[in-house]
């Protein structure tokens, strides 16, 4: 087995299933707290599937995480599990505190205290691989080269300090006690069962139910954006073959300013689903107040982890995003359920 954590998020879902597709891969445990951005609608194709065990639990509780360890004995530990998103994270830092950085506090012990009762092969074998972001290495200005793994931390906002200081635990669990970790730092994702809080699938949904498309500031702050399959690909090669202690920079080698990726998204669906009234859904683009501190530029160098690792995304932002579209199209009831919230009932009857 491996332990996900975070496995009924966006990018840890779409995880799961890539993983799972293999069908001589590894088993997966999936500890996951549920949060608002947990949805097991995404996991629905698993429902049967013998190799995939759900655990509703938390990163940070010490006897759970323990008791799995010992229980499943997993090979790796794939860290997802966090909480995600700039703008919660302006509002109510202490959620990011108590999960990004005490929770993997949390998980770097247990994996430690396992790591440490494990002899020969199972011994070696052992990865605990944390997910990260490019965030953390701050704001770059238009003429500034793209990060590198060189690149110094300046996280800006609360989210980002607080994956910055969950990258550092990791390093140091690495050089203080010797656990085997891998860390990677990526760029903005966009793809299927993304929750429509984060620019695209907000885009997209606004757009189709007659909203406005909110641009924050004059719209030109700049993203590097990856297909969300194209991340899975690359843990899965950073878990196999990466050099331990080492942080890997993924990216889409695709930088877009944000008022483009909109119209782009619009253009599409002028296209696949024309408006009634025959206008654009450009029409609908709504300029609205900054984000607080808003980072103006992320741009990822991943020539490492294509020079070590022989990795490079599949997807270009064309391909990636008509597919992307397309999805939210053509899948309804994941939308409706995230949409209405009815994606939370099953918790409440579950555990209320
Ligand atoms: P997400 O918000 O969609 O999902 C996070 C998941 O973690 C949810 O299922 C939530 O229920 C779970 N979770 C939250 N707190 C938990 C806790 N204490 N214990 C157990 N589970 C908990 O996030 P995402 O976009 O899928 O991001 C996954 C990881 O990738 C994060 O660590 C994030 O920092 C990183 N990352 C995201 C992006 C991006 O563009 N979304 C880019 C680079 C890195
Ligand atoms: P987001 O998807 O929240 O990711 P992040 O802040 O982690 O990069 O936002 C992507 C960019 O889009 C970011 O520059 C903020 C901007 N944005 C808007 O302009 N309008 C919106 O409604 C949202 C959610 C984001």
């Amino acid at each position: 087995m491996i332990l996900v954590t975070g496995g009924a998020g966006f990018i840890g879902g779409n995880f799961v299933l890539n993983w799972l597709a293999d069908p001589n891969a590894e088993g997966i445990v999936n500890l996951d707290k549920l949060t608002y951005a947990g949805n097991l609608a995404t996991l629905d194709s698993l429902k049967n599937n013998e190799r995939h065990e759900f655990m509703h639990g938390d990163i940070g509780d010490k006897e759970l995480v323990t008791k799995l360890l010992k229980e499943y004995k997993p090979r790796a530990i794939v860290n997802f599990a966090a909480e995600s998103h700039v703008d919660r994270s302006i509002c109510g830092p202490a959620d990011f505190v108590e999960t990004n950085i005490v929770g993997t506090f949390n998980l770097l012990e247990c994996a430690r205290e396992y790591w440490n009762n494990l002899e020969g092969n199972p011994r070696e074998e052992f990865r605990f691989h944390h997910v990260s972001t490019d965030e953390v290495y701050g704001s770059l200005s238009l003429t500034d080269p793209a990060f590198t793994e060189k690149n110094s931390y300046e996280p800006n906002s609360p989210y980002s300090a607080s994956k910055a200081a969950s990258d550092h635990l990791v390093r140091a669990w690495f050089h203080t006690y010797g656990l085997p970790v891998v860390t990677t730092n990526c760029s903005n994702n966009y793809g299927p069962y993304h929750f429509p809080e984060k620019l695209i699938p907000l885009v997209i949904l606004n757009a189709l139910h007659s909203k406005p498309l909110p641009i924050y500031g004059d719209g030109q702050q700049i993203r590097d954006w990856l297909y969300v399959g194209d991340h899975c690909s690359a843990i899965r090669e950073v878990l196999a073959k990466g050099k331990l202690g080492e942080t890997y920079n993924i990216g889409g080698w695709n930088e877009k300013a944000n008022i483009d990726v909109v119209k782009t998204i619009c253009t599409i669906l002028d296209g696949l689903k024309p408006r009634v009234d025959g206008k654009s859904y450009v029409e609908q683009i709504t300029y609205v107040k900054d984000r607080p501190g808003h980072d103006r530029r992320y741009a990822i160098d991943a020539s490492k982890v294509e020079r070590d690792l022989g990795w490079r995304p599949a997807e270009t932002f064309d391909t990636g995003i008509r597919k992307t579209v397309q999805w939210y199209l053509d899948n309804p009831i994941w939308v409706d359920g995230v949409v209405s919230g009815s994606y939370r009932d099953w918790l409440q009857k579950q555990y209320n």
